[in-house]
């Protein structure tokens, strides 16, 4: 790798802006990180990673001479042109975007005529046109606009930087989507160069269309049930048609994580504020809300009330290999379980860390053996692999009722019926 690559600086050190800082420091580039959050700099700069996400340390590590973290935006802009912001936009209460991080970085940046803001984070359509017309009106329009929105997914986010599907700059042709694409150039992606609100609507039109896959699949797993069929089976049917396709179909208990559920939201709010109503993702949202919710009435048909039944809870976190708890269905089921009178136990290899953040009156286990003793039934949230390396005849041997509810399709259900136990997974006869 040669240094003669551009510096860039990254504002924000959460998921995408630590993995994207890193990705491109393997590339050779040097890096300017920066965040508000003090702490998390202290621990960034003594070389502590602050989220789980495999590959991301020792990615970090390999390339910490080239990775510069601070609190202070000055340094950033004396060494960097390209100005990546990777700042969160989370929910409001209307299920818009709340751009407030977005718009405070926009503020701190300086008048230049040699600085471009590139955006990583999902935005609303039209942000890109609002921030130049923000930056205008304080004098700053020499900064140049790059939408370059991202795709990594948590878990595998670290791959997902090294060999994109495709690469999105979205500008008005100037210096700043040139340096852009030339930074990426190495990564041999398909390019995608367009305007700066066709990069905004691909990323929030690609993780409406995945959740739409999603739920698509739920309800053809609800109809399933009532039909004898087994929806792995149609799903692997349906997606060997090149047209389809075969990701995104695996039927389950609802997406979750910071992403799909606050992108399709914003979507519905941002279609809704130009007038138009997107009933497709109305449908999207309420079939994922029910999808958790069936569970408890699953729960029920076994064991009737669930009023002091222990129901262990395999996996927190909203998919495995993350500790991202964020809309995660585990805090659904918790909160229904709980309201049905139900004890709660859990046990996730990572996201526990960070339970207490989000649940209370959970009883937090060490690990899934002690998770399962006693337990009434065992539904499984997060596939991780762990729990599909399970010994079923021992899970058998320690639970005190025979109910399993695979919320993953992860189980082999011969194997569990096997144990003596009673499977139940969504949309499997
Ligand atoms: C998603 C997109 O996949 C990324 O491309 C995008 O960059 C990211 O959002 C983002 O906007 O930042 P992520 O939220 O990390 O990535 O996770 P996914 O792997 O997409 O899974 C999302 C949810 O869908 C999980 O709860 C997962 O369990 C669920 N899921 C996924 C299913 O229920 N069935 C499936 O077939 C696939």
């Amino acid at each position: 790798m040669t240094t003669s690559r551009e510096p860039v600086a990254v504002i924000g050190t959460g998921y995408v802006g630590l993995v994207t800082a890193a990705g491109l420091a393997e590339l050779g580039n040097e890096v300017w990180c920066v965040d508000i959050d003090v702490d998390k700099i202290a621990r960034l700069q003594r070389g502590e990673i602050p989220i789980y996400e495999d590959g991301l340390a020792d990615l970090i590590a390999t390339n910490r001479d080239r990775l510069h973290f601070s609190t202070d935006l000055g340094p950033a802009l004396d060494k960097a042109r390209l100005l990546f912001v990777a700042v969160g936009t989370p929910p409001t209460q209307s299920g818009d975007a709340d751009l407030s991080a977005v718009f405070a970085v926009i503020d701190a940046m300086p008048i230049s005529g040699s600085h471009a803001i590139v955006m990583k984070s999902t935005v609303p359509v039209g942000t890109g046109a609002a921030i130049k017309r923000e930056l205008a009106t304080k004098g700053k329009s020499g900064l140049a606009y790059v939408s370059c929105p991202e795709f990594l997914r948590e878990g595998s986010a670290v791959a997902d930087f090294r060999a994109p599907d495709r690469v999105v700059v979205g500008d008005d042709g100037g210096w700043a989507g040139d340096s852009v694409v030339a930074l990426y150039a190495p990564l041999n992606a398909p390019l995608v160069r367009t305007d700066v609100a066709s990069a905004e609507m691909i990323k929030l039109a690609s993780n409406a269309f995945l959740a739409t896959k999603i739920s698509f699949i739920n309800e053809i797993a609800n109809v399933c049930e009532e039909t004898g069929a087994d929806v792995s089976e149609v799903a692997r049917g349906m997606g060997l048609d090149g047209r389809i396709g075969a990701s995104f179909l695996r039927a389950g208990v609802g997406f979750g994580g910071s992403c799909f559920p606050k992108d399709v939201a914003a979507l519905k709010q941002l279609a809704g504020n130009s007038g138009y109503h997107f009933q497709l993702l109305n449908a999207v949202i309420e079939v994922n809300d029910l999808q958790k919710r069936r569970v408890i009435a699953k729960l029920q048909k076994h064991l009737g009330t669930l009023v002091g039944k222990r129901i262990t809870l395999l996996g927190l976190a909203f998919k495995p290999d993350t500790d991202d708890l964020r809309e995660a269905t585990s805090l659904v089921l918790v909160a229904r379980l709980q309201a049905e009178g139900a004890a709660v136990c859990a046990y996730d290899p990572v996201a526990e860390d960070r339970s207490g953040q989000y649940l209370s009156g959970v009883t937090i286990a060490a690990s899934a053996q002690e998770a399962i003793a006693g337990a009434d039934a065992v539904v499984l949230v997060t596939e991780w692999a762990e729990f599909l390396a399970l010994d079923w005849e021992q899970v058998a041997a320690t639970m005190a009722g025979r109910v399993v509810l695979d919320g993953r399709n992860a189980l082999d259900p011969a194997i569990i019926r096997a144990a003596g136990l009673a499977y139940e997974g969504i949309g499997r006869p």
